[in-house]
């Protein structure tokens, strides 16, 4: 499978000492690699935005932590300690929906704690900077197993409504909702998508336009209220959205107004698909409530993107970052381990929650 860009979105060099990440910020007007030494730089990136999508943040984190203990010159057991928690507890706090972030870092905990008790330190970095490598590596080969199994679900010139960034930028390499359409515009399918712009971040419009559009794929951009027009007309016939946390029953917590579109496609009759690593799904995670929604600022409503102040000075704002589907609204979850229909899904895992 072909990269839409020739670099990822989280790059940790072999020295160990940094993480390179795109500042997503920035894009589409300028491609800024931003080099990152101290957790604290890291935790700003995952916070502001510069490097996110749920799978990259999860990906970052644990580059990070391992990047910050390489960069540790302890030889003492206690204060190396110390550090990892320090840090580990500062980026789990960075943002709090996306459950790949807290995932990637208990990973990291489990694997400190496997390797701690010896005198060499220099062999528990080497733990920890292999073991976040792994998660990377890991992380594509899902991703790509993801865009196989999503492709089945689409079919020559079809039409798909995608929203915010679930493709290469939000991840390690690839993409989870825009996986399956870069491998069906190499397959010779030319799919055409239309982008939700995605208010108030513009995910959509600053993101997957630009990858989408480097990857010569047939794109139009819409604001994100001319979803339901698009549908009547026919244009869609599959909508593909990635996710931050998907609940043991099903339900999906996604980038704010997604459960919207899943409601206009079981209006319409069209497909929802929901498309993730395993690692987005949380088990010990009820349902969907029990999901913790991102609140942020309300200057990203009123100024940020415009030129000026569009909402007079002082006005209340609501500004979640994220929205829950619920799970019947999901026509079916695509993970690496295959196509999982609604029905079946939350059947399996109904059992399960009622047997406890
Ligand atoms: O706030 P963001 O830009 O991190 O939100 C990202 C999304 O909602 C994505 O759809 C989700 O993380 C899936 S990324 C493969």
């Amino acid at each position: 499978m072909t990269s839409p860009i020739p670099y990822d979105a989280v790059e940790f060099p072999a020295s160990g000492q940094e993480l390179v990440i795109l500042d997503e910020t920035e894009l589409p007007l300028k491609e800024i690699f931003l080099h990152l030494t101290s957790a604290e730089e890291v935790y700003d990136a995952i916070k502001r935005l510069k490097v996110r999508g749920a799978p990259a943040i999860g990906v970052a984190a644990a580059s990070g932590l391992a990047m910050c203990m390489n960069r540790l010159l302890t030889e003492n057991p206690e204060e190396f300690e110390k550090e990892f928690f320090r840090v580990k507890k500062l980026l789990y706090s960075s943002r709090p929906t996306a459950v790949n972030l807290m995932w990637a870092l208990d990973r990291m905990e489990k694997c400190y704690e496997g390797l701690k008790g010896g005198t060499d330190l220099n062999a528990v970095r080497k733990g920890l900077d292999a073991e976040a490598r792994n998660i990377k590596d890991e992380d594509i080969r899902m991703c790509e197993a993801i865009a196989g199994h999503g492709l089945t679900l689409l079919k020559p010139g079809c039409g798909i409504l995608t929203h915010c960034n679930a493709g290469h930028l939000a991840v390690s390499r690839y993409g989870t909702a825009l996986g399956p359409i870069y491998l069906a515009q190499q397959m010779g399918y030319a799919p055409k998508v239309y982008a939700d712009e995605t208010r108030p971040l513009l995910q959509g419009a600053r993101l997957t336009a630009f990858e989408l559009m480097k990857a010569g794929i047939d794109t139009t951009l819409i604001c994100d209220n001319m979803a339901s027009l698009v549908m009547r007309q026919g244009r869609i016939d599959a909508v593909m959205v990635g996710c931050d946390r998907v609940a043991a029953n099903g339900d999906v917590a996604n980038k704010i107004g997604t459960s919207g579109l899943a409601i206009l496609a079981h209006h319409y009759g069209i497909p929802f698909y929901v498309l993730g690593p395993s690692s987005t799904i949380d088990e010990n995670c009820p349902t969907g409530a029990d999901i913790i929604i991102e609140e942020r600022p309300a200057f990203e409503v009123t100024d940020m993107h415009y030129c000026e102040p569009r909402a007079p000075k002082g006005v209340k704002v609501f500004n979640p970052a994220f929205d829950i589907t619920p799970a019947e609204l999901v026509t079916a979850l695509v993970t690496e381990k295959g196509v999982f229909k609604n029905s079946y899904f939350t059947r399996a895992t109904r059992v399960k929650y009622e047997n406890t």
